[in-house]
């Protein structure tokens, strides 16, 4: 062995230590060197401990020690000793080690940059070298949260009677929104496994098995557009219950969520908010509003449905909405900041964003010269609007109208210092009664809004088959701050139901048997009624640690290209390896 065994961490250390020998294994966080005095910082998982080095005391480490480099690893036997300049924001800064012996175990390159700097190095050179990144306490401690997180998770459903089982990776592709990731199989030539985006239908059939309670913490694949808070591969807490309601599975989930932030930041959840997804559309515009702050929006179809306002009075004839977000206090928004604000809208499919600002001076908007004095007043009071303000006015279809004033409501909270405001508040809320299916405006398809073995509300099943979009299911989610941190909902267990819905998808019989053909033959032998719903571990983890970043909590993830910087992912593939899966490339076109 090329080092001494380390007799306690860098994390260890405190005064009642004082006078003791103790040997310390880690890394060089930094190197001080005072001519008269040499410091080393040395880091590991539990923290940092400085070690000192009197060159006129030990004049024999002193040339050692001045070889020693940043990220160095190293063995340190020494004497803890009171320290003269005492650091109150480090947990071991009373102390320190006077160090009598050492060596070096491992020497490092130069890092590409230093990791305890507070300097900003780009994203990309810090996944490239993710081990180095790694070491710093920022990202550290999220792995630390994530792994308690891991443990509570199992004693909670554990402790409630769930199982863990295992659903496979390799399974037949049954495209559930995103695209499948692919897997050619060797041994079936011209066949594919597809990596699981969830395990909806394992979980369902195992719940036809009787294993009654099923939870999983579970990979999920998804070829789909990344964004802040998606990867291509996260981690589901994903759970199946027999003989439930909604209420049973919600009363699962709350528990949960109570267990993980007692466990981790010793916060008593109070009540979680209830909202239909059409009070969230209509009041947040948004299916997972932030409650943290209130902004609501209104409606004011009724104010300006006889107006002169052509833009208007077309939506208010083919049944859209009008609808108004009272941004307080921003009458004094330039030109500038309305256009940025008509761009957030555009995103959103906007064909334009129509404004109104009350001042002393009176109204001031681009529609004004439309409408009359008495729908302006209108408009006013139905607002609430006081002079300071401004009115940010969509007209579109419902679903547009709304998604516009919900992304600028996240807008306007964020420009007001309303959102910095909240920043460190927690808002727990249910969103039920999504619609059962999803109309693509384009082609006219219908999708199911979650998935085709969502149950419709058993209330509006007469509406199934004349008009599908009136139907509600019975899906819910959970939201936390604005984030969907977990879905699901009440399974259709009833064979002719599940025909019904096919037909309602435009699913033929043999359609439905080539995609989900092996779970509607489970539910023919016997299938209790169930339900589920799967939790974003990820995306729980961001929350408890307060990031915006979804590769902050996970140790070795994507780009939003799909990437793996590090090892190189996606590569190409040698042509023996093709072959032997039977596949030819595609020429690409020049
Ligand atoms: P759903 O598709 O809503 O439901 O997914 C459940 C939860 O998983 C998280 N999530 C993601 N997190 C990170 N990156 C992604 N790409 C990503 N996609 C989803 C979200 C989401 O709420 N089988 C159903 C569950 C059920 O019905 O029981 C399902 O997968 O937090
Ligand atoms: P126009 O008469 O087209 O110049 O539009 C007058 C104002 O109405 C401008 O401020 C436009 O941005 C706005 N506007 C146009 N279409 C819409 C719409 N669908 N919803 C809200 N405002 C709109």
């Amino acid at each position: 062995m090329n080092f001494q065994k380390r007799t306690v961490t860098c994390g260890d250390l405190n005064e009642s230590h004082i006078g003791q020998e103790v040997i310390l294994n880690g890394w060089v966080n930094v190197r001080r060197d005072l001519g008269s005095l040499i410091f080393f910082d040395l880091r590991d998982r539990y923290g940092i401990t400085q070690v000192v080095v009197l060159p006129e005391v030990n004049p024999e480490l002193e040339e050692k020690a001045r070889e020693v480099r940043s990220e160095d690893v190293l063995w340190i036997k020494g004497t803890v000793r009171e320290r003269e300049n005492k650091n109150s924001n480090m947990p071991t800064g009373n102390i320190e080690v006077l160090m009598s012996e050492f060596g070096i175990i491992s020497k490092s390159k130069l890092p590409p940059f230093e990791i305890n700097s507070k300097t900003e190095v780009s994203e990309e050179l810090r996944l490239k070298f993710r081990y180095l990144d790694l070491r710093r306490a920022y990202l550290q401690d999220k792995f630390i949260v994530r792994n308690k997180v891991y443990q509570t998770t199992h004693r909670y459903f554990d402790e409630n009677k769930f199982i863990e089982i295992e659903t496979p990776v390799l399974m037949k592709s049954t495209p559930e929104g995103a695209r499948d990731f692919l897997v050619p199989s060797r041994m079936n030539k011209g066949k594919f496994y597809a990596l699981p985006q969830s395990p909806q239908i394992f979980k369902q059939i195992s719940m036809v098995a009787g294993f009654d309670r099923y939870m999983q913490i579970v990979k999920c694949f998804r070829d789909e557009d990344l964004r802040a808070d998606r990867q291509p591969e996260f981690t589901q807490v994903d759970v199946e219950m027999s003989f439930v309601d909604m209420e049973d599975i919600i009363s699962i989930g709350e528990g949960y969520i109570k267990s993980v932030w007692k466990d981790i930041l010793g916060y008593e959840i109070g009540e979680f908010t209830r909202l239909t997804y059409k009070e969230a559309m209509e009041n947040y515009g948004s299916d997972k509003p932030d409650l943290r702050y209130d902004l609501k929006l209104v409606s004011i179809v009724d104010e300006v449905s006889n107006c002169d306002f052509k833009v208007f009075t077309d939506v208010v004839s083919n049944g859209g909405q009008i609808a108004v977000l009272n941004a307080k206090g921003c009458a004094d928004y330039s030109r500038k900041n309305i256009d940025d604000l008509t761009d957030v809208a555009k995103n959103y499919g906007a064909k334009g964003l129509a404004w109104m600002k009350f001042t002393e001076e009176g109204v001031n908007s681009p529609i004004s010269k439309f409408l009359s004095e008495e729908v302006i007043e209108a408009i006013k009071t139905k607002t609430n609007a006081e002079n300071g303000d401004l009115l940010l006015i969509s007209s579109d279809g419902w679903s547009r109208c709304y998604t516009i004033l919900g992304a600028l409501r996240q807008e306007i909270a964020k420009r007001t210092g309303i959102f910095e405001s909240v920043k460190n508040d927690f808002h727990f809320s249910w969103v039920t009664d999504f619609p059962l299916f999803e109309k693509d405006d384009e082609t006219g398809a219908v999708y199911a809004m979650h998935h085709p073995f969502t149950s419709p509300n058993f209330d509006d099943l007469d509406k199934l088959d004349e008009s599908p979009e009136k139907v509600r299911s019975i899906a819910y989610d959970m939201v936390i701050n604005g984030a969907e941190v977990g879905g699901g909902s009440i399974r259709i267990h009833d064979q002719e139901l599940q025909s019904r819905m096919f037909e309602a998808l435009g699913l033929s019989k043999e359609d439905a048997n080539d995609k989900f053909g092996f779970l509607i033959e489970a539910l023919q032998y016997g299938a209790p009624p169930h339900g589920g719903i799967a939790f974003g571990l990820d995306r729980l983890v961001m929350i408890l640690t307060g990031t915006e970043n979804i590769r902050d909590v996970i140790a070795f993830p994507k780009t939003t290209s799909g990437l793996s910087l590090m090892d190189g992912s996606p590569s190409t593939v040698d042509t023996t390896q093709l072959s032997d899966l039977g596949l030819n490339l595609l020429k690409k076109k020049d």
